[in-house]
């Protein structure tokens, strides 16, 4: 490990479904070992989206030892056990679709929401792995619980017409309550699949100036995502010459084929993608522990 490096653990979370959640880990999670870091992905979703999304249906489906078998202890299972390779230059703990009925095994067991950190993150984490990338369900539940105590950093990908309202719900939910018992820091809010003008007052625009101008929220919106409450005034008054900026991750046909078709990572599908740049910079907000404003 170089001497630079600040080991880390971050999970992608928020109470909403179908937003980006496995997108963000999956291309998060190939844009750190793009920089050289060793990287594992955890899927801790019951739906396997990431690990399907990454061509592991294999094992999502018939695997005989999982994740649960790790978490529950007992030595059943090691992590290095249950651990693959997704030739992406990263390595996958992927889910199983056994992994609802590890809610109610957890409830009943001793320590129940920290067993990811210690039999996963904390052995592996520094030793094995400069970053852990973690894909979490959008339910409050056991296994979200050990998700966010094992990482203690969230991504939050919010998309257009209901992201803040999600956003709200989850501090309400999951983040609150947590904060409770340990320090959780929000590493990022991800605006996603943005494809509208934002000189008009389209649902696009309303996501971004409500992030990018609300006091606590501006400061955790990426570059790629920051329209600053200057540019809004100056498109508003017809004084912006030139391009209106084109804010978040985008809408893009690349990334819902390289999840849904090909089953890789969106830098596979295609390396000239001008979203990859984005993806880039949530790796260095992920090795920093936050946004850097250009
Ligand atoms: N920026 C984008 N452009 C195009 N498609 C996208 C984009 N972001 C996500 N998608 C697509 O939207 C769908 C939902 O994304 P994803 O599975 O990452 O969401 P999720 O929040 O993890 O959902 P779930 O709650 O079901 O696990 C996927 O088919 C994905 O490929
Ligand atoms: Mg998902």
């Amino acid at each position: 490990m170089a001497p630079s490096i600040e080991p880390r653990a971050v999970t992608s979370a928020v109470l909403k479904g179908g937003v980006g959640k496995s997108m963000l880990t999956t291309n998060t999670a190939r844009a750190l070992a793009d920089r050289g870091h060793r990287v594992l992905e955890i899927d801790m979703d019951p739906n396997g989206h990431a690990t399907t999304g990454l061509g592991f249906e294999n094992e999502y489906q018939t695997a005989d030892q999982h994740i649960g078998d790790v978490m529950l202890g007992d030595r059943a299972a090691d992590p290095e056990d249950v651990i693959v390779d997704t030739g992406y230059g990263f390595d996958l703990l992927p889910a199983h679709r056994t992994l609802e009925n590890l809610n109610v095994e957890l409830a009943n067991a001793d320590f129940g929401t920290v067993r990811l950190r210690r039999f996963v993150v904390e052995p592996l984490l520094e030793t094995t792995y400069d970053y852990i990338v973690i894909d979490a369900a959008n339910e409050r539940n056991k296994i979200s619980d050990n998700a966010l105590t094992a990482s203690l950093n969230m991504l939050i990908p919010l998309t257009p017409g209901s992201g803040l309202r999600g956003f709200r719900r989850t501090m309400e939910r999951q983040i609150k309550p947590l904060r409770e018992f340990r320090d959780l820091e929000i590493l990022a809010l991800v605006p996603n699949r943005i494809k509208r003008r934002i000189d008009h007052r389209t649902t696009d625009r309303e996501l971004i100036e409500g992030l990018c101008t609300t006091e606590n929220l501006s400061k955790k919106v990426p570059n790629f995502g920051y329209v600053s409450p200057e540019t809004f005034e100056r498109i508003d008054a017809g004084e912006w010459d030139g391009p209106f900026p084109k804010p978040g991750l985008r809408e893009d046909t690349d990334i819902e084929r390289a999840n849904k078709d090909a089953e890789v990572p969106l830098a596979e599908y295609n390396p000239e993608n001008d979203q990859l740049g984005s993806f880039d910079e949530l790796a260095a907000i992920v090795e920093h522990g936050g946004v850097v404003r250009e």
